[in-house]
């Protein structure tokens, strides 16, 4: 046989033997559900599917994704968990521990992860060394929203003290505007609960707190000042804010129904998806006081079984990260992108804002993980937590014996 008759005789049993590539199929487990939480969503559904993969949605209703952790749990125990989860912070690596997630270490280091996160973000996707969640963004959590023209009607700037926005709740309420918009959730109450605790206690104060769980930070006279201001907050907001969804409350913020909503960036999804303008129909500004609190959203992907399963949860793991996805989810989502090589031409000012502010916190330890939002405890203390704020919020309980309360909560939960 000649040489060349008998190389394309090879290449045609080679093509034969080649096993068929996996089809890439993943169940996405996550809880967004808002107006401006789908629109991103779907920008990752698309660019799955335009790369060959198959999605199957398992959307989980209720903000802040405590209905979505509980689902989880379930799946996980019936021994069928879904191929990529969206959760975040330490709840990453106590999965981890329970021996249910997959290593993505090779996607990681073929696409150079290391070279173009954050070190502080790369470190909440590692597990005992290895890569063990894709991130999409950071999200902000300590901004006050506004509606424009609210403010302007009612000669009101943007506050920069919490004694500003106190006296300008006051005016507000007099003038027959609700001054804040909330909804009574638990994840809700601990949002602004740590927006007023990072803005009273300072970075410094937060951070020992809330991350170190130091007891005499908790059990302080700051700390009683923090839930004073709490009890203000509750007197600035309706008399049907129990229940109430948080992108419902963004709606009231739209239409002028409130003035102001404490809220991470996701909100500004919902103004974007809204066609809102910032700057002209609502303002963004970062809450009084110093300081940055994070929030990044990621991907874990859990042990399945099957090459079409693993093959998705690489395809997902790499889009993840990608720059396109990272700029196009993001602009929907309210959030910044977590590669610090995507240009932010394209993003509006607060995002522009929030890149500045995370820098130069970065530069002075004032990047914080937010607490409200999984990023800086294990459930457990968390939850110790959330739920003194809770109680306190809807109640007539004295700032004195909350503190106290906190202080015996936390302490319990270690
Ligand atoms: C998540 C956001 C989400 C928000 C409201 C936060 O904990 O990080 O992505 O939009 O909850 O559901």
């Amino acid at each position: 046989m000649k040489l060349s008759a008998l190389a394309a005789s090879s290449a045609v049993l080679f093509a034969l033997a080649a096993p068929v590539a996996a089809e890439p199929q993943a169940e996405v487990l996550h809880w967004w559900t808002s107006g401006g939480e789908a629109k991103a969503v779907g920008v990752l559904q698309e660019e799955f599917s335009a790369n060959g993969g198959t999605w199957t949605d398992m959307p989980v209703a209720g903000g802040g994704g405590d209905a979505a952790m509980t689902a989880l749990r379930a799946r996980v125990l019936s021994g069928n968990a879904p191929a990529a989860v969206q959760l975040k912070g330490p709840a990453i690596q106590e999965w981890y521990e329970e021996g249910v997630l997959a290593d993505i270490s090779s996607v990681a280091e073929a696409e150079g992860w290391a070279d173009v996160l954050p070190a502080s973000i790369a470190e909440h996707m590692k597990c005992e060394g290895h890569w063990c969640a894709a991130p999409v963004n950071v999200h902000r959590v300590d901004w006050i929203w506004a509606n424009a023209e609210v403010l302007a009607a009612n000669g009101i700037e943007m506050p920069t003290t919490w004694d500003e926005f106190n006296a300008a709740a006051d005016k507000l309420k007099e003038a027959g505007v609700i001054p804040l918009a909330h909804g009574g959730q638990a994840w809700q109450d601990a949002t602004v609960f740590e927006v007023v605790a990072l803005g009273l206690l300072g970075p410094d104060g937060f951070k020992k707190a809330f991350v170190d769980l130091d007891a005499d930070t908790l059990n302080s006279p700051e700390m009683v000042a923090v839930f004073d201001q709490m009890r203000k907050m509750r007197g600035y907001v309706d008399e049907n804010f129990p229940g109430r969804d948080w992108n419902l409350a963004t709606a009231m913020v739209m239409n002028g129904e409130a003035a102001f909503q404490i809220m991470g960036d996701w909100a500004k999804g919902e103004f974007l998806a809204a066609g809102k303008v910032p700057g002209e129909d609502f303002l963004c500004e970062s809450a009084p006081g110093d300081g940055y609190l994070y929030n990044v959203d990621s991907f874990a992907m859990f042990e399945v079984d099957g090459d079409d399963k693993k093959a998705g949860q690489e395809l997902l793991a790499k889009l993840i990260v990608g720059p396109n996805f990272q700029k196009v989810f993001n602009l929907n989502k309210g959030s910044i992108p977590a590669r610090t090589d995507v240009a932010l031409d394209e993003f509006d000012s607060c995002a522009k804002k929030s890149s500045e502010a995370m820098a130069a916190a970065s530069e002075n330890g004032a990047l914080l993980p937010s607490y409200a939002h999984g990023m800086a405890l294990r459930g457990a203390q968390a939850g110790a937590i959330t739920d003194v704020v809770t109680a306190h919020f809807n109640s007539d309980m004295s700032s004195e014996d909350a503190v106290k309360m906190l202080a015996e909560a936390v302490a319990n939960s270690m």
